[in-house]
């Protein structure tokens, strides 16, 4: 009996004798209760995340059940492992932090264990990201399913969708105009199915990419979570992840530059959430391909806005959907695309666009020739302020703000900002910047989405409703307003951002991608050797937190951890 390379008997240890050890993993599996003629299959591994910390995962065991009746219909062996789940708003100090972690996991458990090709189940905000960076680390043939957008719910006559709809009911309670009791009764309302956050938010926004990238069947990114059409994409995966073993697709074939390139494309068309740059320049570090962000100014300033989402635009993720989802935009952005990007399914974008039923709801995702808008969601800035780089959600921002030189308001933490940005003596006025600093990926806090600063109390009560907000941290994908992100180098490395002084003048320039701080090179000479003799010694950090301080990359690498990036990368 000579062991097969597939199946079970992959990569099996055998010291000295491989009929032995086959013997032994076979005899163990039919404890499970499996025949021999199943153990003989290849196997489909997949990496199963539901969790009851992760509401958006609920719909799992019904997915995991179709996509099973796939794989076994294909004739192959369906195998599901757990891996971590995270479950955006159950996590502290902030779900960044355990991508990697999830990554690791996912990465070596697609390794470690005897499968032939593995569907990675997420959804969630991280979930997907670290799939997709663990699976392109391990390359083993992989396809991607999510768990599809939750649908929106009623508040009288309102629509609600999470989490777009939080924060503006949550504004309403806190200027009094909405009662506690219908706060409360709101509550109940805003996430009422299982799935991800009903809007363009960081998890469709994920999916989209990810489908984009070619990683997931085509037409399966916004399938809502309670659609049928959603376990009929599971079911379907399982089959394409089983043909996967005969045909071998490897993650490295499908996530190249070119792939890359039409996801940022779409990023920028779709208005997707801020947090996506920084994922998907970790996937791609993953493969190889350095993401610099000038990369993303050329495609940003070339690529319209077709999609009316909230939370820039009017609708909600089961509308896009029923308007023709991603099918439509890559129609739409047809040109701009690049045809010849292979996909899971064996085909090339080219070969999806050419079977393409080309119809879509033009109210939701506008044609090219008449988009929401003419250049892109998402906008880099660079300057004295951010030497190596900082984000703009041009698409959710305020235009009247965009050319402005104005005195920074600077919070030295979380911590000064909780305790200062509704103190009624707080020297601030409407025309101000307000600046936070150490919330970048090396602070305590491990970069959250805390770079949407509230408007001080006092200016939202004369009607104040944005501000230029800068900050080394993350933003919602859900959330809007002038808030300038992932400012790099972080404040806790000594980037600039550490400087800057309350009175000190920022000037930004979204038609020039510019950022500066208007402090001569003296006076920041002088604070910089202050902030050296200042810096606390490292602080006692220990386990992931210390790993996590120790190799965490700056916002513009993917926040990736520098061992995990493709060898011969250069880390800055
Ligand atoms: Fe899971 Fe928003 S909380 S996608
Ligand atoms: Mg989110």
């Amino acid at each position: 009996m000579t062991p097969r390379k597939h199946g079970l008997a992959r990569g099996l240890t055998n010291y000295g004798d491989p009929d032995f050890a086959i013997y032994l993993r076979k005899s163990f599996a039919k404890s499970m209760g499996y025949s021999s003629e199943m153990l003989d299959r290849p196997i489909v591994g997949i990496a199963y995340t539901p969790s009851g910390f992760n509401n958006c995962h609920r719909n799992f065991p019904e997915m995991l059940e179709a996509v099973k009746r796939g794989v076994l219909a294909a004739g192959a062996l369906p195998l599901e492992f757990p891996t971590i789940s995270l479950g955006e708003v159950f996590l502290s100090p902030t779900s960044l932090k355990f991508r990697n972690l999830m990554a690791m996991d996912t990465e070596e458990m697609i390794r470690a264990q005897p499968m032939d090709a593995v569907v990675l189940m997420g959804g969630c905000d991280k979930t997907v990201p670290a799939q997709l960076m663990g699976a392109v680390s391990a390359d083993l043939p992989a396809i991607q399913l999510v768990a599809g957008p939750m649908m929106t719910g009623r508040h009288g006559p309102e629509r609600l969708g999470a989490c777009t709809d939080c924060r503006r009911f949550w504004a309403q309670f806190r200027a009094g105009t909405v009662s506690a009791e219908e706060i409360e009764r709101i509550e109940g309302k805003l996430a009422t199915t299982t799935g991800t956050c009903a809007v363009m938010g960081t998890a469709t926004t994920m999916a989209c990419i990810a489908e984009t990238l070619g990683m997931m069947l085509p037409g399966t990114a916004a399938i809502p979570a309670v659609h049928a059409d959603r376990l009929r994409a599971a079911e379907a995966t399982g089959i394409a992840a089983a043909r996967l073993i005969e045909a071998p697709i490897r993650p490295s074939q499908i996530v190249t530059r070119a792939s890359v390139g039409n996801a940022l494309r779409v990023l920028l068309a779709i208005g997707g959430s801020t947090n996506a740059i920084i994922h998907l320049t970790a996937i791609a570090g993953r493969a190889g391909i350095e993401v610099p962000l000038d990369w993303l100014n050329e495609l940003s300033d070339t690529t319209p806005v077709l999609v009316d989402l909230k939370p820039t635009g009017s609708y909600y993720a089961e509308d896009f959907f029923a308007a023709g989802a991603m099918g439509a935009v890559l129609r739409e952005l047809s040109p701009l695309l690049d045809h010849d990007c292979l996909t899971v399914t064996g085909e090339t974008l080219g070969d999806r666009l050419a079977r393409d039923p080309g119809w879509h709801d033009p109210a939701i995702i506008r044609p090219a020739a008449s988009p929401v808008s003419d250049k892109g969601g998402l906008v880099a800035l660079f300057g004295s302020l951010a030497p190596r780089g900082a984000i703009l959600k041009r698409s959710a921002a305020d235009a009247s703000l965009f050319e402005t030189t104005a005195r920074a308001v600077v919070f030295s933490s979380l911590e000064d900002l909780a305790a200062r940005i509704d103190d009624p003596d707080l020297d601030v006025s409407p025309g101000d910047i307000l600046v936070l600093q150490n919330a970048g990926p090396k602070s305590a806090s491990g970069m959250p989405e805390a770079g949407y600063l509230p408007i001080p109390k006092k200016l939202a009560a004369q009607g104040v409703k944005d501000m230029i907000r800068i900050s080394d941290a993350r933003m919602s994908g859900t959330a809007f307003g002038t808030i300038v992100l992932h400012v790099a180098p972080e404040a806790a490395e000594g980037g600039p951002l550490a400087l800057v002084r309350t009175g000190d003048l920022i000037e930004m320039s979204v038609a020039r991608n510019r950022l500066e701080l208007l402090v001569s090179e003296e006076d920041l000479a002088a604070r910089r050797r202050e902030w050296e003799a200042a810096r606390p010694a490292a602080a006692a950090r220990r386990g992931y937190d210390r790993l996590y301080a120790e190799e965490v990359l700056q916002a513009d690498q993917g926040c990736d951890f520098a061992t995990f990036r493709a060898t011969g990368m250069t880390d800055r």
